[in-house]
Formats: structure tokens, sequence, C-alpha cells
């Protein structure tokens, strides 16, 4: 498969260094993460620099959490051989495509990012008025181009981000995209498809562009997809020309919105770090079980006579996540009738969670236990990625005038 044709198979996804992970990370974007690479083209990468953008002044924390987040990964599943695993600094092929994306980003878009200016707000103590922090969704940006991937999962607040990376695709489509004789060298490369495939080109064609008809832009994407015989200068023509008028070598991304976790935290809040509410992957059976028997309960239920409501209880919630039918009606019943007391109706929930920890938690002491073999995993997936990411780049760099010979 060629660069454009692999577009609507390849996923990108990056996770900023964080340290060790938490089951809200397994239940929202890792389960996730571990289904997609049995379907896709995946890539996935710890975001160093990002982390940079926010916390340039205490760095040294940064490689442990690397190796950490990348262990959990691994742990929860992410398969090495399906998936490919890097670090963002390793291939310095994203900063010189931020570098010439910023070039044509008009400020304005950037400080029109909504995580701008509330992350500022947040953050306060950070002095976040920097020209890096004001650039990180462009260097997202560039992350996601220089791969040029179809599908970027994310979470409800970084979809602008991908916006904004269509946006810049699109205007440097626009700029560089355009060569004389367009409209000439796309009907030569159609014919090249064979007479009824062009017949069906075109006719899907104008009925995108005369009727705005999104199924038949689909139908001509994936009827170009299907084609062997085209060159990729070919293909980025026959891309461009079904909207616009110019070759489209940097293909817009869609966002892949992650389903909000349902995982709540020990106190019924979202489980988050910044919440002190969370059970890591890795954390100690014996401290897991202690973290759920001292979990708030409904906190109407002072004696174990009193008669409790599920509703208003944070274990509930983990009943929600966890247990089966016949369990919840079992809580639900004993709870309101008394008929069970807060230990014992936390002690399926403990089994259920520390049956869901065990092969994780197996798995990272394996890991552990084998430093080289991650480095390796992480080697060879940035080379990987590199090789990919060093084709789209001499392609910029073509577009843009930057070849001497
Ligand atoms: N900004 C993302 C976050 O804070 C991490 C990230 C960096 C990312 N580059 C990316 C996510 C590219 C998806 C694609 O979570
Ligand atoms: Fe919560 Fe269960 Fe106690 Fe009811 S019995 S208050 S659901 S822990």
């Amino acid at each position: 498969m060629n660069p454009v044709s692999e577009q609507h198979a390849r996923v990108l996804s990056g996770m900023r260094p964080t340290g060790r992970l938490h089951l809200g990370h397994h239940h929202g974007v890792l389960q996730n993460w571990v289904a997609l690479q049995h379907e896709y083209d995946c890539y996935f990468f710890v975001a160093d620099w990002h982390a940079l953008t926010t916390h340039y002044d205490d760095p040294t924390i940064i490689p442990e959490s690397v190796w950490d987040m990348v262990i959990d990964w691994l742990a929860a599943g992410i398969d090495p051989d399906k998936a490919k695993l890097f670090i963002q600094s390793r291939v310095p092929e994203h900063a010189e495509l931020h570098l010439l994306l910023s070039m044509i980003t008009p400020l304005g878009w950037l400080e029109r990012v909504p995580s701008y200016k509330d992350q500022q707000e947040k953050l306060k103590e950070r002095d976040l008025a920097t020209y890096g922090f004001l650039g990180y969704p462009l260097l997202q940006a560039a992350d996601i181009l220089i791969y040029r991937a179809g599908l970027v999962p994310v979470g409800e607040d970084q979809v602008a981000h991908v916006e904004l990376t269509r946006e810049v695709a699109r205007r440097f489509n626009h700029i560089y995209g355009k060569e004389k004789g367009f409209e000439e060298k796309a009907q030569a490369a159609m014919k090249k498809m064979g007479k009824k495939s062009a017949r069906l080109y075109s006719r899907q064609r104008i009925a995108y562009q005369e009727q705005g008809d999104h199924s038949a832009l689909e139908a001509a994407r994936n009827l170009l997809e299907s084609q062997q015989n085209l060159s990729l200068d070919d293909r980025e023509r026959l891309f461009g020309y079904l909207e616009g008028s110019g070759r489209q070598i940097l293909p817009e991304p869609q966002p892949l919105l992650t389903k909000a976790s349902k995982m709540p935290g020990l106190d019924g809040q979202k489980m988050s770090k910044s919440y002190q509410n969370t059970i890591s992957l890795r954390a100690k059976p014996e401290s897991v079980e202690k973290a759920l028997r001292t979990m708030p309960t409904d906190t109407n239920r002072v004696r174990r006579t009193d008669p409790g409501e599920p509703s208003r209880c944070p274990v509930w919630q983990f009943h929600e996540v966890y247990s089966t039918e016949e369990t919840k009606r079992w809580v639900q019943e004993g709870c309101r009738t008394a008929g069970i007391g807060c230990i014992e109706c936390k002690q399926p929930v403990i089994e259920e969670v520390l049956k869901e920890l065990r092969p994780i938690q197996e798995r990272a002491r394996e890991f552990e236990g084998q430093p080289e073999l991650v480095r390796t995993i992480i080697d060879e997936g940035s080379e990987a990625a590199r090789h990919q990411a060093r084709e789209t780049l001499t392609e910029v760099r073509q577009a843009m005038s930057l070849v001497y010979r």
C-alpha cells in the first residue's frame, strides 16, 4: 500500500508521560487502543516534548514517567508486534514538520484554541506565556500529519486540536498542492484507472461537488484506495481533485472520540490523579483491597441496621462496572432492606478488581524485569515510525521548494 491509501487504515495517538497509569486510563484509553491495534495500523507514542510545554522547569521526572507509562501500556495488552510504540523525541521529523507548518499557521488559529486560555487559567502557578505552549496544538498537528494518519483516538478535550490539524492540512494543500496544469494532470491520472473506474470516479466527484453528496465522496475515496496502478503523485492529485483544485499532500485526519470512561474514582467522582482517588494499575493487592474496603458509602447509612440507597453510593458505581445482573440485584435489595452490610457489599467488587489487575500486574512484572526488552521495543518502534515520517517529510520539503540539487 502506498501512504495515501494507507491513510484510512492508520491510527495515531499520543499520551503525555504522566507516570504510572490507573484503572481510569485502563477503562478509557488503553482498552480502546488494545481493540484498535487488531483492526488498524496503529502508532502510539509518548509525547515527551508535549510534557515540556508545561513542565519545562522540572523535566527530571520525565524519563522515569516515560518508562513507567510504556510498561503500563504493555501490561495493559498493547502488543508491540501489532502497534508501533515510540517516543516523540526519538523521531525528530515531528519537529521539522512543526517548524515548517508554523510558517503557514496564522497566530489567531492558535490563540483561539480553547485549551490555550483554559490551561493558562487552570495552571496559574506555572508560567505558560511561552512560545512552546502557544504552539503545542500545532506540534500535535505535526505529530498526526507526519504519519498521514486517518484516525486519531482522543478524548473530548482534544477534538479541537484535531480540528486545527484539519485546517492546517487544508491550508498546506491549498498553498503547496497547486501545480501547473493540475486539471490536465488529474484527467490523465483518471485515465490510468481504466474506463469503468474513471467513469465511476468522475460521476462520484460531480455528485459530491454539485450536490454535496458525502456518501459519493466516501465511495470515490474507497475507489481510489483500491487502485493498484496509480503512482503516489497521481493518487494525491485524484484525492485532491475530488474536493478541490490541488494535490492532497497532507490528508485531513478524523477524530475518533474515545467514550468517556465509566470508571469512577474511590470517592465517586471521575477517577483522576488530581482528585487522589485512583487505583494504580500496579498497586499492591493489599492496598487495593484496603482502598476499596475503606472507600465511602451512602452517608445516610450510619449503622448496619440503617437501610441505604445504592444511587447515592460510590460502591454502586463500581458494581455497575464490574458486577453481573445477579450481583447487582443482590446489592439493590440487600442495601435497601439493610439485609447486607457495606463490607459484604464491597467484597465482590474487591474480587473483580483484583481479578482484572492480576494479569496486568503479571505482565508489568515481566517487563519491569527486562528493561532491555522494553528499550528494544521502543527502539524498533521509533525506527519504524521514523521511516514513515521521513517519507512524508521528503514530500513536504519538495512541496515547499526545499530541495537543493
Ligand atoms: N495533547 C495530547 C494530550 O494532552 C497528547 C498528544 C500529543 C496527542 N500529540 C498527539 C494525542 C497526537 C493525539 C494525537 O492528551
Ligand atoms: Fe453502598 Fe453497598 Fe453499603 Fe449500599 S450496601 S451503601 S450500595 S456499600
